[in-house]
């Protein structure tokens, strides 16, 4: 079927069920909603059989909804209504959520139900909610209803109109934290109820600011709403009955109006306060001689300084006497390359564009020089851009069933990528897959990654389900009598390719093309950064994503 997508961004969501449903041999072709006339365009030049709304924040036109069926996935259970329904049902605590995916009528989220899902509601942010639960059972339901209007038979039960219930946006009054007399688990679920966004407005230190990237802290206690300690770059909060690290913060009346580490917002008064630890950082566990790196960075984002703390404690590892060492990542994303946050909000991001890149560089090579072990990336969260090239820097890449990569660096301005790409991507999908993987600039899911050679396995679970794979796995890689041998296999090749073309000038080639992005003449890469830093909303769908806005047929098919 010809499938045209509406959404406000190609989020997380919509990128899942594009990589779902191409892979079930549909045509989906996205259009970005800027506004109504735009949108009946793409539908008058792509003529879907179905229009499907993943993530779209306005209604769709009346037009367009009475030509076709369009399904929209609203993020709540039957019967909900309205623009905040998971951050409501974190913020009350509910247990249970659910999506649903309705047919557009006049009634915004009151159409018709093709498909619904129910599941338990972790106690977690809402946008790791979305990305793990909700993601699942879109992917489901949206499936089935998909499934339902091909088949042509199904008709959709009308929802009745006593059960709905329109809820109005959830406004900052409503989770505003009253530090004197909120305990921590209400001031979590406020915090984590807005996180990514809007954030949660809160006063501190004597500013306005959104609070983000929340965390109990299970020791230290103070007076309600003082400031006790400092983790790295998080701090940490007094409540009622204990305290909370808080990670990330915005100021949206700062010379950086966008989400930063807390301790450099705050400045002085974090550097003030006394070191301890508690917020969760880059962890290293044992279990027998498999030895586990954590490193769940906010956003995914490795920062300079993170890439240093982590190469360290990489290093740390190799000493040990284990076989294996998997690089965990974190539970939402495992790597999606440098810092763009602190990048744009350094005195040069040029300069510090370079750091990063070079951290994240000394961590790949890292990677690739190792002797002593066999190295896995398990992938539990999605990776973009250089996250995906670090990983495939690792011996092994084992991938989460639903794991979505971004393998290319092109819609930032056209980076041209370093991470060792130009060694280990050929080498791994051969040439010609590897131009087209990086050309393509769409998103790829784990069963066309590990078809392609950029995913090695995919292992089933979620959370503590796909640890356990991953440590079977692992064990089962350590305990093999062939390891001494596939080690030093590892290891002679890894000296013929140095012998015909040393690490060294890969890194080199890479970073001069780099240096020419963040140096050179064309601004490209700093205009594309400042959007997506900024969040600047986009004017056009790119022709990558809206097939139907593609000039020539010829480059159509290329590029599908
Ligand atoms: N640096 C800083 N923040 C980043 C980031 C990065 N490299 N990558 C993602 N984020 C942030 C986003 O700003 C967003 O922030 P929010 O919490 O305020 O909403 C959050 O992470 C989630 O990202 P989003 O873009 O909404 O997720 P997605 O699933 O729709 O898309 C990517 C995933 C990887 C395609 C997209 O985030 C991306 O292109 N990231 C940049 C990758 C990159 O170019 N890195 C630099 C080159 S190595």
């Amino acid at each position: 079927m010809r499938i045209l997508f509406l959404v406000h961004a190609f989020n997380s969501l919509s990128q899942r069920l594009f990589v779902e449903l191409q892979a079930r041999g549909h045509e989906v072709s996205v259009e970005f909603d800027i506004n109504d006339a735009v949108t009946r365009e793409a539908v008058e030049l792509f003529q879907p059989d179905l229009v499907l709304a993943p993530f779209l924040k306005r209604a769709i036109p009346e037009p367009v909804w009475r030509s076709r069926v369009c399904l929209v996935v609203h993020p709540g259970p039957q019967g909900d209504r309205g623009p905040s329904s998971l951050d409501r049902a974190v913020l009350e605590g509910r247990e249970q959520w659910g999506v649903t995916v309705l047919q557009a009528n006049a009634v915004m989220d009151g159409g018709p139900v093709w498909a619904s899902r129910t599941f338990p509601l972790r106690e977690a942010a809402k946008a790791s909610l979305y990305r793990h639960e909700v993601t699942e059972a879109a992917v489901e339901a949206v499936l089935e209803a998909v499934e339902k209007f091909e088949r042509g038979d199904f008709r959709p039960r009308p929802q009745d109109d006593l059960a709905i219930r329109e809820r109005p946006l959830l406004r900052q009054e409503a989770r505003a934290i009253d530090w004197l007399r909120d305990d921590t688990e209400t001031v979590l679920r406020k915090i984590r109820s807005a996180d990514g966004v809007p954030g949660v407005r809160d006063e501190l230190a004597g500013r306005l600011l959104y609070l983000y990237d929340a965390h109990p802290e299970p020791v230290l206690r103070g007076r309600p709403g003082e400031l006790l300690a400092r983790c790295g770059e998080a701090v940490c909060r007094a409540t009622l009955d204990g305290a909370v690290w808080i990670g990330h913060l915005r100021d949206p009346e700062g010379a950086h109006p966008f989400k930063l580490p807390a301790a450099r917002v705050l400045g002085e008064v974090a550097q003030a306060l006394p070191e301890a630890g508690g917020y969760p950082g880059i962890r290293y566990e044992e279990r027998g001689e498999v030895g586990w790196l954590h490193f769940p960075f906010y956003n995914g984002a490795m920062s300079t300084e993170q890439c240093r703390a982590l190469l360290e404690a990489y290093r740390d590892a190799c000493r040990r006497p284990t076989r294996v060492i998997v690089l965990a990542g974190g539970g939402d994303f495992w790597s999606n390359g440098m810092h763009l946050n602190l990048i744009e909000a350094a005195e040069s991001p040029a300069d510090e564009s370079w750091r990063n890149i070079n951290a994240l560089d000394d961590l790949a090579q890292a990677l690739l020089e190792t002797r002593s072990h066999l190295t896995v990336a398990a992938l539990h969260g999605n990776a973009g851009a250089g996250g995906v090239f670090l990983a495939r820097a690792a011996d092994r890449v084992w991938a989460r069933r639903g794991v979505v990569l971004s393998p290319h660096y092109k819609d930032m301005g056209n980076l041209y990528g370093s991470e060792f790409w130009t060694y280990s991507l050929p080498l791994r999908v051969g040439e010609e897959d590897a131009r087209r993987i990086m050309e393509r600039r769409l998103p790829m899911g784990v069963e066309e990654a590990r078809e392609l050679g950029l995913v090695d396995e995919v292992l089933e679970g979620r959370f503590d389900g796909f640890r356990e794979a991953v440590q079977r796995r692992a064990e089962v890689l350590a305990a093999d009598p062939g390891f001494p041998e596939l080690l030093a296999e590892k290891n002679r090749r890894r000296d013929r390719d140095e012998a015909e073309k040393p690490l060294a000038r890969y890194r080199e080639e890479e970073l001069e093309r780099m240096r020419l992005n963040f140096y050179g003449f064309d601004p490209s890469y700093h205009v594309a950064r400042y959007h997506f830093v900024h969040k600047v909303p986009k004017s056009r769908t790119p022709f990558t994503l809206a097939l139907h806005r593609r000039p020539h047929p010829v480059e159509r098919r290329r590029a599908g």
